[in-house]
């Protein structure tokens, strides 16, 4: 087993033992693209089906994908007594797909097959990646069971809804391979134990993209922001366990694994289930760029050149200030913590942090994120820096790297607002 990380931007770990342990679900193909990402992001994967999991993909696949031998029992090289060593040297379990009776064993403590054993010898983080029926998710002994994993410390990952194994749909399909490894890179990146999952039973909201202001049926205002940050601070807190609401303006990305997004076009809309969403909230994220201006009205049919070359002029109004919102609704209160962000230039007048710290105060929140967006730095990219600033003076610079390493950072800091939170008055 490689040592133990933790740490934001600690980044991939190439590498790592991985135990890819897959159970008897069609979406077993799948997760052959997920073993060929994970060796070809330099892991050592073994593979652990179990015996229904081989009536969908056979074992020449996956020990040709892997490099690997397989098995599904324990009387397979008794000598190496695999059920305890490869529990034991891995670094990380995956299950995918993860079924409905491959959780009910694991759930219970049985140990009937080599990848049931490795469970309960691993002593590392460990992923279940659900797909089935959704009747078969919903039904109350699923439930319980992935509730017992959650509580054990797995991270159980929320199914994605769409298209099942016929013609219907609904919740319970595996998520993409990306998607999954998305998740395998965030958990391997913090080095996650059980108690890792620090935002295990917490419920966030994040907004991610940027607002479209109609001017007309096909016209409309809008900005650059392509959603990427928002993105990365839901993956990343899925992967510590939280329950993620993503609102999503004009977002064109897939959504992270476990996350439920909500679409959004206007700012009008963005503030409805930004407001909608917050009640019960731990905490808020307003990565989302909203536009500031919106036409006082929008044309019902298509604004059309006159013949005279003229051209439209456009009336904008204020939109509202939604993060300014959020804090007044809290009025006060400890939770939620609310996050905003700033994309700020310097000028003759001050510099980018100045008018970062002027914001803050300004928009009243607990934390926000500055980024300096002069020559065209941050947006759209794949990387990012910041500065973390806090209401209580305190900063945080993040170097140059990826935005899911921002998004541990910001992550790091509302868990340490969350824990130091009192407790609600409930009398
Ligand atoms: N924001 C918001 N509602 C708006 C505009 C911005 O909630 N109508 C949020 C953004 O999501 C971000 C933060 O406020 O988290 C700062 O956004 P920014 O555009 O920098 O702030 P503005 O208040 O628009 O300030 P400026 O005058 O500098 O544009």
């Amino acid at each position: 087993m490689t040592p133990s990380r933790s740490g934001a931007g600690a980044g991939p770990q190439p590498g790592s033992s991985v135990v890819l342990g897959v159970g008897g679900g069609i979406a077993a193909y799948k997760v052959c693209e997920v073993l060929r990402r994970l060796t070809e992001s330099g892991h050592e994967v073994t593979v652990v089906p179990t015996a229904a999991a081989l009536r969908f993909v056979g074992a020449p696949t996956w020990e040709a994908l892997s490099g690997r031998p397989v098995s599904t029992d324990v009387f397979t090289d008794v000598p190496g007594v695999p059920h305890v060593r490869i529990g034991r040297s891995a670094d990380l379990v995956v299950v995918a797909p993860a079924t409905a009776d491959l959780m009910a064993r694991a759930a219970h403590g049985l140990a009937d097959d080599l990848l049931t054993s490795t469970l309960l010898t691993a002593r590392c983080p460990v992923v279940f990646v659900p797909a089935m029926h959704t009747e078969m998710w919903d039904h109350p002994a699923t439930q319980a069971n992935v509730a017992t994993l959650r509580a054990r410390g797995a991270l159980v990952v929320e199914p994605a809804v769409g298209r099942l194994t016929g013609a219907d749909s609904g919740k319970g399909r595996l998520p993409e391979p990306e998607q999954i490894m998305q998740v395998v890179t965030s958990v391997l990146a913090r080095g996650i134990t059980g108690a890792g999952l620090d935002l295990a039973g917490r419920r966030l909201v994040v907004s991610a993209g940027g607002t479209r202001e109609p001017l007309d049926p096909v016209r409309f205002l809008g900005n650059r922001s392509s959603g990427r940050m928002g993105y990365a601070l839901a993956g990343a807190a899925a992967a510590r366990g939280a329950k993620v609401t993503l609102v999503a303006a004009n977002v064109s990305l897939a959504a992270p694994a476990g996350v439920d997004v909500v679409p959004v076009g206007s700012t009008a809309e963005l503030r409805e289930s930004m407001l909608a969403a917050a009640a019960g909230a731990d905490a808020l994220v307003m990565a989302a760029a909203p536009s500031d201006f919106r036409p006082v009205a929008a044309s019902r049919d298509k604004i059309k050149k006159a013949a005279d070359g003229s051209a439209p002029v456009v009336e904008l109004e204020q939109n509202p200030d939604i993060l300014a919102e959020l804090v007044a609704v809290r009025a006060g209160a400890a939770l939620p913590v609310i996050v905003g962000f700033a994309a700020e230039t310097g000028d003759d007048g001050a510099d980018v942090l100045e008018y970062g710290r002027a914001k803050l105060a300004r928009k009243g929140c607990d934390l926000l994120v500055v980024n300096d967006v002069s020559a065209g730095k941050v947006f759209g990219r794949e990387d990012t820096e910041a500065v973390l600033l806090a209401s209580d003076g305190t900063s945080t610079s993040v170097p140059a790297g990826s935005k899911a390493a921002l998004a541990e950072v910001v992550w790091d800091a509302v868990v340490a607002r969350i824990v130091a939170a009192p407790e609600p008055d409930t009398h």
